[in-house]
């Protein structure tokens, strides 16, 4: 959600009323202790401080409910000249290796687009199928690193390893504003270990953390939780995008309430199903 320049926010906590006021865009503005900064412009991003704050809500005037607010999105980051280290979910569908659906790939472009042109060097990293820590000719990423950069409409490279010399060589090469794939982060066996080293060798690529990969935000691996840990991180916009959905449908809902559930490989989701059960009135699968 973006703020307006002076629009009327209405701060609720436990649906208490506990303040208002309205932001004026033309300096920056602290309207609670709580609440870290607001970044000055037409449109605002607000950021709690780093620590355990409480999840706070906003809403507008009109009723939109915004928040909670307490993870950086990239109105924060300061991109211009800085690694990026994008986690995306680069895990298309595919056929006799053609791939089957962009839609993944559709929507990671915005994220793309936005730190491309905010002159961010972009370093994508994510896994591909299921190698088990092999190096698997079939599940590289340059084929869909090409597919990348047709929807882009952009130049992407392509690095044949996601850490050591070829992808450290890569990352020198790129320009303020250039995309580099790296290769399948799961023909490294350290990856779905989650294992320090491998998420250590990751950040020392970039500078930056972006995590736009919330279909795979569930894994605890060295390119998702490990290094999300050892730099400042982000949430990218689809990442954003899936929080802010979440929190609209689980945080404050219209009941009664009903979630439809489809897709591919429903056993490694059972425990976000067991979870979700407690929060709806209606769960209806299929397809799964
Ligand atoms: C997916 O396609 O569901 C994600 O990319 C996660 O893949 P995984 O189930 O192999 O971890």
């Amino acid at each position: 959600y973006r703020f307006q320049r002076g629009e009327k926010l209405v701060r609720i906590n436990l649906l208490t009323v506990l303040k208002s006021g309205t932001f004026d865009g033309a300096r920056a503005a602290v309207l609670d202790e709580a609440l870290g900064h607001l970044v000055t412009g037409t449109t605002i991003g607000a950021e709690l401080p780093a620590g355990d704050c409480p999840p706070r809500r906003w809403r507008t005037v009109s009723g939109a409910t915004v928040g909670p607010v307490h993870f950086r999105t990239l109105d924060q980051l300061q991109a211009k000249g800085k690694r990026v280290l994008l986690r995306a979910d680069l895990n298309v569908p595919r056929r006799d290796g053609e791939i089957t659906d962009l839609t993944r790939l559709e929507k990671l472009c915005p994220t793309i687009r936005e730190l491309s042109g905010k002159g961010a060097r972009i370093i994508i990293c994510s896994h591909f199928g299921r190698p088990k820590g092999e190096v698997v000719p079939e599940l590289s990423l340059e084929p869909v690193a090409h597919a990348l950069g047709d929807l882009l409409g952009q130049k992407v490279r392509f690095a044949r390893s996601c850490v050591g010399p070829d992808a450290e060589q890569a990352v020198k090469l790129l320009a303020d504003g250039e995309i580099l794939v790296l290769e399948n982060t799961r023909f490294d066996p350290r990856e779905e270990r989650n294992d320090p080293g491998m998420a250590h060798e990751l950040a020392a690529l970039a500078d930056v953390y972006v995590d736009d990969a919330f279909s795979a935000a569930h894994r605890a691996h060295a390119s998702t939780e490990g290094v999300a840990k050892l730099l400042p991180a982000y949430a990218g916009r689809l990442m954003q995008a899936e929080l802010e959905a979440l929190e609209a449908v689980l945080g404050h809902p219209k009941r009664p309430l009903a979630a439809i559930i489809g897709g591919s490989k429903v056993s490694t989701k059972l425990g976000m199903l067991g979870n979700l059960i407690g929060h709806v009135n209606v769960l209806v699968m299929g397809g799964v």
